[in-house]
């Protein structure tokens, strides 16, 4: 097939294709896109794509971002005017563009909005009748997560994983490290879940969050009698027993507590407070700490002789800002699992809100992503736009920071709107009658007094040179 036939057929398509080479020309623009976006091909045509649409830029232009990335978009939303200031709404794939290997340029193949909403709603529908089942078999799944949980494509993340998955088996301590949010509970869950002890307990503590002595009483348990009120109990140490025991922020914990935990770890026994006899225990220990450990360790916070028997594996979570190359796939695993939960469609997300999200620091890490997708989704119609975006995001969004300072020149009140056309009418009135006066007011339909009160009140350099 010749090219001539290859563009004859693109141009029966419903769908926009505009492909552009590695400088943004056009290279080629069918005649749906020309529908979609109120162009003829023939202007677009070898033009350059910022061009022919102003309100966009390389940063804010889905083929400019293939481009540069070389990364597809799928299903992307982006609002835009068009060069007569007309705002197109589409839902866009946008893909690298490869000729024999050689990467050339990229190309977008472009639907309208509502078309595609109504099909996504059908597939939806079609997706529950067929498949009814599938939300029973995520209740029955095991309340843990597992390492096929964990979304991430990061290199780093996946060594790591592929790691902890082969230290699961073997019983040694891990220590996981990582800014809040970046997923150490799910890390220490999947650990668990792999491991033969899966069917056994899984009991989290938090060491920051009681005082030492409480916190001993808790993990090793009492015995009636051993202090004022004290009661027969057993600790979190027996109660794990063949399971698994997570001490979150490991270093809030006291430092004579840490070494009463080194020897658990050393003899496997544990005595509860007040008792005289000694009990086997069979658990796996799991730490974690928000900081680096070499500064805790610095600052005197984790002893380091409990450091190098819990240090066996150390699994350092990198923080989301700096595996960007995961909050693409994140967002797309909330969109679908935020929607799931609340019962929605998943709504189309807009470019502004990928770009806005790409370039956020996430001091929060996944979680923070996670809440701001939920959000969204219950907020969103169809499409997940700026204004679902919490207030400290939207500020954030580069285009429309831009829209509003636009939109504050054009936009007048209706008082200004009024003042304005009254102001034009009383100008022709005058050049129509050669700023006589007492004719102007007759065509205006007021008295002479009046048109004299508000030319007073109007800005006279404009009219200037035309009264009498
Ligand atoms: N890679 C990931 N894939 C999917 N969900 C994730 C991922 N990482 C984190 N999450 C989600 O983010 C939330 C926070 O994760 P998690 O509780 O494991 O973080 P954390 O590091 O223990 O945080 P903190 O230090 O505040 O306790 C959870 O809801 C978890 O499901
Ligand atoms: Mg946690």
């Amino acid at each position: 097939m010749n090219e001539v036939s290859l563009m004859m057929i693109l141009d029966q398509l419903d769908e926009g294709v505009h492909v552009v080479d590695l400088e943004g020309n056009t290279i080629y623009y069918n005649r749906a896109m020309g529908r979609i976006e109120g162009l003829d091909p023939k202007d677009v045509l070898g033009q350059s794509l910022l061009r022919n649409f102003p309100s966009l830029s390389k940063e804010t232009s889905t083929l400019w971002y293939v481009l540069q990335t070389r990364n597809p978009l799928v299903q992307v939303s982006q609002t835009y005017l068009n060069p007569r200031g007309e705002k197109i709404t589409s839902v866009n794939n946008t893909y690298p563009l490869y000729v024999q290997g050689e990467f050339v340029g990229a190309f977008e193949v472009t639907r309208d909005l509502s078309r595609v909403a109504r099909l996504t709603e059908q597939v939806v529908q079609l997706q529950s009748e067929l498949h009814p089942p599938l939300r029973n078999q995520a209740k029955k799944k095991s309340s843990f997560y597992s390492f096929d949980d964990i979304v991430t494509q990061s290199e780093s993340m996946l060594v790591l994983l592929a790691k902890a998955k082969r230290a699961a088996n073997t019983g040694i301590s891990v220590l996981i490290t990582g800014e809040t949010g970046t997923g150490k509970e799910m890390v220490a869950q999947s650990i668990h879940t792999y491991s033969s002890r899966a069917d056994g307990p899984f009991i989290a503590q938090n060491c920051a969050a009681l005082p030492e002595s409480l916190l001993e009483g808790i993990l090793f348990g009492t015995v009636r009698g051993s202090f004022t009120g004290a009661v027969d109990r057993p600790g979190l140490f027996e109660q794990a027993q063949g399971g698994t025991l997570l001490l979150d922020e490991i270093d809030s914990m006291g430092l004579n507590l840490q070494a009463k935990l080194l020897r658990v770890l050393q003899e496997g026994r544990i005595r509860r407070l007040g008792d005289l006899r000694e009990k086997e225990i069979d658990v796996r220990i799991l730490a974690t700490t928000n900081k680096p450990t070499e500064e805790s360790i610095r600052q005197g916070l984790i002893r380091t002789d409990l450091y190098y028997r819990i240090n066996v594996l150390e699994t350092a979570l990198p923080p989301l800002r700096e595996r960007k190359e995961d909050i693409e796939l994140l967002i797309q695993h909330f969109l679908r699992q935020m929607a799931d939960k609340h019962q929605r469609s998943v709504p189309t997300l807009n470019f502004d809100v990928l770009l806005t999200l790409k370039n956020h620091d996430w001091p929060g890490n996944v979680r923070e992503l996670a809440h701001v997708i939920e959000a969204g989704v219950v907020m969103a119609e169809q499409e997940f736009g700026v204004n679902e975006l919490p207030n400290y995001l939207q500020a954030k969004a580069p285009t429309l920071k831009r829209r509003k300072g636009k939109e504050k020149k054009s936009t007048l009140t209706l008082q200004e709107c009024l003042r304005e056309l009254e102001e034009r009418m009383i100008r022709v009135a005058l050049e129509k009658t050669e700023g006589n006066l007492t004719k102007a007011s007759e065509q205006l339909g007021i008295s002479r007094q009046l048109l004299q009160y508000k030319l007073r009140s109007i800005d006279y350099k404009k009219i200037q040179g035309g009264i009498k």
